[in-house]
Order: C-alpha cells, then structure tokens, then sequence
C-alpha cells in the first residue's frame, strides 16, 4: 500500500490527469469470527479508507468480502471515504435500489466517463445471510437496463467488476458498447490483458501485486469516441526507428569506403520506400485516440510512501494491543507431549518437531535452544508487530496449510520455524515422505531475504541451526 501510494504519486507527478480505481474485495478475506478479529477488522478498513484517501482514489467497488461485517457496517465506514462505492446490482430487496450508487460519472480532460461495479450474483446466498433485506441482481441484465442512460450521458463507460473471468467475457460479448472492462474476482491469480469482442478486459494479481495503469491518448473528439490499443503502432515506431538506423549505417560505412556500392545503394533504395510508407501510415493515425496498458510491479525496490507508514504503523501498533495479553507461543509447554502428538491432525502434511523427537532427541533439544524455536514469540514482542505480513517466514508451513491468519491461531505444531521448515512436511515419514536432509540455500532465502536477514552468511549460519551438517 505503501509502495504503491509512492507509485501512484510519480504518476501524478508526470503532470497526468488520472483517475483511480479499485475493483473491489478491498477490506477483508476471511470471515471474522471473533470479536477481537472484528475489532481489527474496524482498525484495518480504517486504515485502508485513510491511506486510499490519501492516494486519491475515485472509485471503488463493492466486492461480496466488503460485506463480510455486513452492509450497515460498510455503509457507515464509506462515509469517512472521500472516494465513491459503487455497485450497480447490490440493491434493496423491498425497493430494488442501489444501496450504494449503481455508477458514478466523472469528467477529465474534457471526457465524462461513467464507472459502474458489479459484484457476483453467486454470492445472494452469503449476503443475504448476514443481511436479508440485501439482494444481488442478475449483472448482464441490469447493466442493459443502465448502459442505455449511460451512453447519453457519457463518452465512456469503464466496468469495475468482480464477476470472474467468464462472466466479464460474457459482459464483454454482449455489450460491445463498454470501453474497458476491470476485472477482479474468480479464482484466477493471472495477470490478464486481452479483448474480448473489441471490449479490454484487464485483470491483475489479487494482493495487490501490482498497479494497473491505462493511459489514454486524446484527440479525436468527433462521437462516438473511439480508442484503438496502441501496440500496433508502437511495433511501427520501432521498425521505423530500425530503419532509420540501419540506413544511417549503410551511409557511414559508404562515406568510409568513400565507394558506392550497388549493393548497398540498392538496399538504401528499399528501406526509404518502406520509410516512407510506414510514416504514411503512421501519420493516418497520428489523429487517432490510443490508449496503453501496463502492469506495474509492486516491488520492494519502489520506496514507502512515508506518511502512509506512518498509519501503517500506527494501525500495527493498535492491532498488537488487541492481540497480545493473549498469546502464550512458547513450543511444548502448555501440554503433555503425548496430548500434544494426540492433537495433531491426521490430515495434516505437517506433523510438527514434538513427532520428530520421538526418534531425533538431540536434533530436537538443540532446534529448541535456537532462534528458530522462538520466532513466533519474537513477532509478539516486536513493535513492528502484525498479522499475517510476518507469519510467512515466522511460523512454519503458512500458506501451505495455514488457514491460520493470526500469532494467537498457529496451531502449537506450527509455531516458530521448525523442523518441517527445513527439512520438508514430515507426514509418512520413516518410509516414503518428503523429509531431505540436504537444507539448500535456497530453502533459507525463503525466509532469510536480503531485506529481512541482511547479515545472512550461509556457512555462518548453518552453523547455528542445531543440526549436524555432514560434510
Ligand atoms: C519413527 C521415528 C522417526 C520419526 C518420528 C522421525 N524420523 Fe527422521 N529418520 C528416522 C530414520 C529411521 C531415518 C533414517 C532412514 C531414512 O532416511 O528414512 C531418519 C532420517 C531423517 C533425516 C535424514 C537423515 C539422513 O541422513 O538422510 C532427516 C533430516 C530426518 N529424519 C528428519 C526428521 C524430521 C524433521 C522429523 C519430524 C518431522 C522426523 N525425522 C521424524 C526416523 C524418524
Ligand atoms: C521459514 C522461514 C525460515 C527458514 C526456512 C530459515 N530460517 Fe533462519 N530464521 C528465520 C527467522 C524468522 C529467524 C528469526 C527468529 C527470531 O529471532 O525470532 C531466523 C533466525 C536464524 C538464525 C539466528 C540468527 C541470529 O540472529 O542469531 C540463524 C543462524 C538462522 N536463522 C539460520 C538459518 C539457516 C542456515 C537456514 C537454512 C538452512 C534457515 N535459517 C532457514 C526464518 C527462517
Ligand atoms: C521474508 C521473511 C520474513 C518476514 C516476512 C518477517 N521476518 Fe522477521 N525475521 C526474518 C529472519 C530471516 C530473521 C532473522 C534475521 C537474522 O538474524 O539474520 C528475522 C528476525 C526478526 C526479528 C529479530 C531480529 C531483530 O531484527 O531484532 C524480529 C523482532 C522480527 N524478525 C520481527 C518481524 C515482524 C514483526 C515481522 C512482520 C512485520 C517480520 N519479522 C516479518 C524473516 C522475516
Ligand atoms: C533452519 C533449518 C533447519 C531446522 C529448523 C532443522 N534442521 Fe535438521 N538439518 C539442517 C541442516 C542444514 C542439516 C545438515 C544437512 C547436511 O548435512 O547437509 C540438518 C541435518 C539434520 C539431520 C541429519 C544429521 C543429524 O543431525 O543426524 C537430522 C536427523 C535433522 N536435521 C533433524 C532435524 C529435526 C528433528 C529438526 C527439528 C527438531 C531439525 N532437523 C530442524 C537444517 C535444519
């Protein structure tokens, strides 16, 4: 968010007028269950709404997760948005309106554009479970109801969708009257960029990976407007710029020789006939709109932004408070060791260090004495303490298994950097199972980054992981 709120700035700073979007499932991803979870929940939407603010987001959809605190609850956090939700198919069961705004119109550079979300109609069941007086629309049928008055009244109409990839095809097959289609939603985790009768359908990395951008260049007003993608011309442009070269070395190497050689005379011949043909070309379309995609990757390189650190770290700090008195993390003491082996699930891959012990004591008193054994509890204490950012390389197995999203939720076999980490999920093994002993490098550069571990020193640190290496 950071990051990307520094990215957005430099876009800003090009001197563009732009406008920003999101297609929405911003706030939440799992259901929140607890009431500690529902507190960091009001603190994390918070955050979200101030940092967007920030940014100057426009728009943003509303995704059927949005919902997870119910409708009244989301209602109330929008008022402190100075951006707009929309949806064009949530709608009041009674009366059949919008609960938020069906679309917004917003004018640049001499343009009105028309933005309209859609959310899912599969998700009627959940939504009307924590909110019956909610209803969600069929969206193809209640956007041709809307795009006839949008038409009149804007010269572009932009979907934020959270539909998934077949439906928006289907919205793109049936209204070729949309400009571009955003998509989110679906369980697709692929970057898509692609066209769907005529329609742009885009769709990015969920987790916000990256930072779509579309830029729109502008000068045939004549209506309808119309714009053409630009790779086309962009390939001209560079054959151009290939034969401009190319004939400027034939020149130099005939001005060297001080010769003129048929050959090259003949080749200088041809490349200024498909000169002038592809700036023929080029110039027909010099009076026509375009308009370029790009994905920007959100990576470590891009520096934070530094004022929404600030209420990253301020909402980090709150949420620590929430969580900590709490959490007990040390490995192996709240249960007896046969209770413990009783817990672990049957079905889990993993089967945690308590296992391994059985029949690796020492490996296992020396994994307890090191950092490894510790590094749930050290997140805890650390200021910096959050969520789920730091359980990836802080507990063992996330992702894998884990539908643990909290330090108090890691189930006790998981907790800290174990055995498992290393060496490989421990389920059927003596025997078959995936245990290696070899730890590749690569294996600690899951966790030991350049930015996370900068005194990383392979050698070094082998030496302190409490196995015995072999030589
Ligand atoms: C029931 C006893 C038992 C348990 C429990 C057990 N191991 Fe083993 N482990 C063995 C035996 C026997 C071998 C050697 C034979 C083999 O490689 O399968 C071995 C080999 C290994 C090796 C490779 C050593 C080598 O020289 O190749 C590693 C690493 C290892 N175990 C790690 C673990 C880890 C981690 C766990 C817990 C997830 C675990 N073991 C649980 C019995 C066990
Ligand atoms: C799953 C993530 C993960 C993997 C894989 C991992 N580590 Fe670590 N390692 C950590 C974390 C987290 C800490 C910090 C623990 C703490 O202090 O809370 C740490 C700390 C250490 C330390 C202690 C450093 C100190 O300050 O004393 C050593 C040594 C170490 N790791 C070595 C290794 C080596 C060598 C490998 C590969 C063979 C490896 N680690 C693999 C996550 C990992
Ligand atoms: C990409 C993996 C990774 C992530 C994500 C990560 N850590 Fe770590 N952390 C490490 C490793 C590896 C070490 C050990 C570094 C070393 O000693 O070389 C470490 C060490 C630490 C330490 C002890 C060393 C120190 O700097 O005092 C603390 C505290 C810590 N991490 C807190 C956090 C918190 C809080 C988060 C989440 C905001 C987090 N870490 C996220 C990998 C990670
Ligand atoms: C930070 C990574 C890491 C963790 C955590 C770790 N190991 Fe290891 N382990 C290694 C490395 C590295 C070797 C040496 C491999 C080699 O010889 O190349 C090793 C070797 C071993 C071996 C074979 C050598 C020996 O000591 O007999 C066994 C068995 C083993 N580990 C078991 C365990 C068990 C059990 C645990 C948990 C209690 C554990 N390891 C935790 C990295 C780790």
């Amino acid at each position: 968010m950071a990051k990307k709120s520094t990215l957005i700035s430099q876009i800003k700073k090009e001197g563009r007028k732009i406008l920003l979007f999101d297609t929405g499932n911003l706030f939440f991803r799992k259901p929140l269950q607890t009431e500690t979870k529902r507190k960091d929940g009001l603190l994390r939407v918070d955050l979200l709404i101030q940092s967007y603010n920030e940014m100057g987001y426009d728009v943003v959809n509303v995704g059927e997760k949005d919902l997870m605190m119910g409708f009244k609850f989301l209602s109330d956090m929008s008022q402190k948005a100075k951006f707009h939700f929309v949806s064009a198919n949530l709608v009041d069961k009674k009366t059949q309106r919008g609960v938020f705004k069906p679309y917004v119109i917003k004018e640049i550079a001499g343009l009105k554009i028309g933005i309209i979300g859609f959310i899912d109609d599969q998700f009627n069941p959940t939504v009307q479970e924590r909110d019956p007086g909610l209803t969600i629309l069929e969206p193809l049928s209640t956007l041709k109801t809307l795009t006839k008055s949008l038409r009149e009244n804007c010269d572009l109409i932009i979907v934020l969708s959270q539909l998934g990839e077949s439906k928006d095809k289907k919205l793109a097959r049936e209204h070729r009257e949309i400009d571009l289609i955003l998509g989110g939603g679906g369980e697709s985790t692929r970057v898509v960029m692609e066209r769907v009768n005529d329609v742009p359908i885009f769709r990015l990395e969920p987790r916000g990976g990256y930072l779509g951008r579309i830029d729109y260049s502008f000068v045939d007003t004549k209506k309808p407007i119309k714009f053409l993608i630009s790779s086309g011309r962009d390939e001209m442009e560079k054959k151009l710029e290939r034969l401009i070269t190319r004939s400027m070395q034939i020149d130099a190497e005939m001005a060297k020789s001080g010769k003129q050689q048929e050959m090259r005379v003949k080749e200088l011949r041809f490349l200024e006939s498909k000169r002038k043909e592809l700036e023929k070309t080029l110039v027909a379309l010099e009076d026509k709109n375009f308009y370029r995609h790009t994905a920007i990757p959100v990576q470590m390189a891009v520096s934070d932004d530094p004022k929404i650190i600030k209420q990253l770290e301020t909402y980090r700090a709150e949420s620590g408070k929430l969580y900590k008195p709490k959490v007990a993390l040390e490995v192996g003491k709240d249960l007896s060791e046969k209770e413990m082996i009783a817990r672990i699930p049957k079905t889990s891959p993993f089967v945690g260090a308590i296992n391994c012990k059985r029949c690796h004591e020492m490996n296992y008193r020396n994994w307890l004495k090191t950092k490894h054994a510790k590094a749930s509890q050290t997140i805890v204490a650390s200021p910096k303490y959050s969520q789920e950012e730091c359980l990836m390389c802080h507990s063992t197995g996330y992702g894998k298994i884990g539908e643990y999203a909290t330090v108090e939720e890691i189930p006790f076999y998981l907790r800290g950097v174990q055995c498992e980490s290393c060496h490989g999920e421990g389920r059927g093994h003596p025997g078959k199972g995936k245990i290696e002993r070899k730890v590749t490098l690569g294996v600690c550069r899951n966790c030991h980054t350049k930015d996370q571990s900068p005194t990383f020193n392979y050698m070094a640190y082998l030496e302190k992981v409490g196995c015995k290496i072999l030589k």
